[in-house]
This record gives structure tokens, C-alpha cells and sequence, in this order.
């Protein structure tokens, strides 16, 4: 589908690339049209996202392929009701993964239990870096969709419903499909608050939230959502102020994590 804005930021840049204009073009999309997304399709994306760099080559992820209905029902329950991991044809759940650093530290009998908030680090990161890996590759495939934190809303819920073992939890999921909408792309901070150059520039940095306020309210209110004035300071106030999914050092602790 053709968004409604044209092309993306990027497009017009000079120095461009299949790559550039995949990632400048890029939006989140929730809503899938019935064409197929295949197991071919879905390896090919998963092969190339594999050859992300990867902490020590520790390999510390695992991706769960998931098309069951019944699994993406109660996966989208458990996310607060998100109706497109239901209707995406295809979910991925990427996973943070100890089991074989541990099976290794046995070795020497010795075990994880000690571990610390770099190795969670680690395995979270791997995680994030195969999914945006991914997403990129699936984008160039004409294939979109949205990336789901909510996986974290109940990581306890999550691992049981995918068979998930001790030391592993879902850092997010991937709804996967063909776009059945073209939503406007939304837009992002001026680069000059974001992008320093040798060294950080704090007023830079915090100068460019008014401008984006104002920018993204415009962006909401041109797609019909009611915002705030302060419209990205007001959001991410309500949002997070309230120190956000507060169980969740001891959910990943039960499930082996050590972000003490
Ligand atoms: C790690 C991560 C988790 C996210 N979780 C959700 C989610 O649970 N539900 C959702 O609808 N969007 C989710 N998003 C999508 C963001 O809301 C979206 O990327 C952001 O608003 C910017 O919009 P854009 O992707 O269209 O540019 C997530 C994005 C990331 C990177």
C-alpha cells in the first residue's frame, strides 16, 4: 500500500541506498492483508537476521516462530488486548537465552546462579539485535509489522505458554504480515538534538523536545488521534512516570535473570 505521505525522510537524501530507503521508509503497521506469509519466507528472514553481531559470540537468543491462533489469542491478551498479534499471520518471539551459556558453565560444574546484570544485558541486547535484524529483512520483503514489549507485561504467562525453560524470557515479540494499511509515518526528533558530534551537547539535546511537541502533535491530529499541547512530554509523563511493568525485576529473577 502507498502511504498517504509518499515515501519516507530518507528518500530524497542524496547518498541512498536499497537499505537507506527500506529503514527511511520504514513505519510500524498493525493491520495485515490475508496474503501468505510463507515458512520459506519466514526461514530467509530468520537466516539473514542470524548474522547480526552478537555479544562474544555468546548467541544468546532464541526466536519462537509462532502461527497457532490460540497461542496469538492469549499472547494478545496477555499484551493488554493488542488485536494484531491475533491477526498477524505470523509472530515471533525473541528471546533472551542463558540455557547454553549455563550448559557450558557446567563444564566445570559450575552454573549461572551468580549471574550478574551483564549477562542479562548481553542476552537482552543479542535479542534486539536479531529482531530489528529481522524486521529490516522482512521489510525487504514487502513483509511489516510491529514490534510487542508487552511480551513483558506477564514474562512468567509468556514462557509458559511458549514452553519456554529456566534462564530465558521473552524481551519482545514481532507481528509479522503484508500491510493492509498505510499509516503516516510518524514523525522523529529533530537529528541535531540526538546525533552529536565528538562530544554530547546537553542543551542540543533537550532544545529539540519543544519543536517535536509541537510536530508531533500536528502528526496526531492529522491522523485523527486526540493529543496533549505538549504532545510527546505529555504522553511519555503519563505513560511512564509511574515506574512502568514495576514487577518485572522479580518476574525475570524467577525466570533466572539477575538485574539486581
Ligand atoms: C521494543 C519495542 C516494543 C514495542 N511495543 C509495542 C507494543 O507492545 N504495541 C504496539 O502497538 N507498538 C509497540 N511498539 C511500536 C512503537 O510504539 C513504535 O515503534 C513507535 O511509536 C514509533 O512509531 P513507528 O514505528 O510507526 O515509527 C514497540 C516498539 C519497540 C521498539
Amino acid at each position: 500500500m502507498t502511504p498517504p505521505d509518499g515515501p519516507g525522510q530518507m528518500t530524497d537524501h542524496p547518498i541512498t541506498s536499497d537499505t537507506i530507503r527500506v529503514l527511511g521508509d520504514r513505519r510500524s503497521i498493525r493491520s495485515y492483508s490475508d496474503k501468505e506469509v510463507t515458512d520459506a519466507q519466514v526461514t530467509a528472514i530468520l537466516e539473514a537476521a542470524r548474522r547480526a553481531p552478537t555479544s562474544g559470540n555468546l548467541q544468546a537468543y532464541s526466536v519462537v516462530v509462532v502461527r497457532d491462533a490460540e497461542t496469538k489469542e492469549k499472547l494478545a491478551k496477555i499484551s493488554g488486548g493488542q488485536k494484531h498479534i491475533e491477526t498477524c499471520p505470523v509472530f515471533l518471539a525473541f528471546v533472551a537465552d542463558l540455557t547454553r551459556i549455563e550448559k557450558a558453565f557446567q563444564r566445570h560444574d559450575g552454573n549461572l546462579d551468580n549471574n550478574n546484570l551483564e549477562m542479562g544485558l548481553m542476552a537482552s541486547i543479542d535479542a534486539s539485535l536479531v529482531g530489528m535484524a529481522a524486521y529490516v529483512a522482512a521489510d525487504s520483503l514487502g513483509i511489516q509489522g510491529v514490534m510487542i514489549g508487552a511480551m513483558r507485561n506477564d514474562p512468567e504467562a509468556v514462557a509458559e505458554l511458549l514452553g519456554l525453560p529456566f534462564r530465558t524470557y521473552v524481551v519482545f515479540g514481532m507481528c509479522l504480515g503484508y500491510p493492509a494499511e498505510a499509516p503516516k509515518q510518524k514523525p522523529r526528533m529533530a537529528a541535531e538534538g540526538i546525533i552529536h558530534y565528538e562530544r554530547y551537547d546537553a542543551d542540543k539535546a533537550l532544545a529539540v523536545v519543544d519543536t517535536y511537541n509541537a510536530e508531533l502533535k500536528a502528526h496526531y491530529e492529522s491522523v485523527g488521534k486526540p493529543t496533549a499541547d505538549e504532545s510527546w512530554s505529555a504522553d511519555v509523563d503519563k505513560k511512564y512516570a509511574q515506574r512502568p511493568r514495576d514487577h518485572l525485576r522479580d518476574a525475570l529473577k524467577k525466570r533466572g535473570f539477575d538485574f539486581r
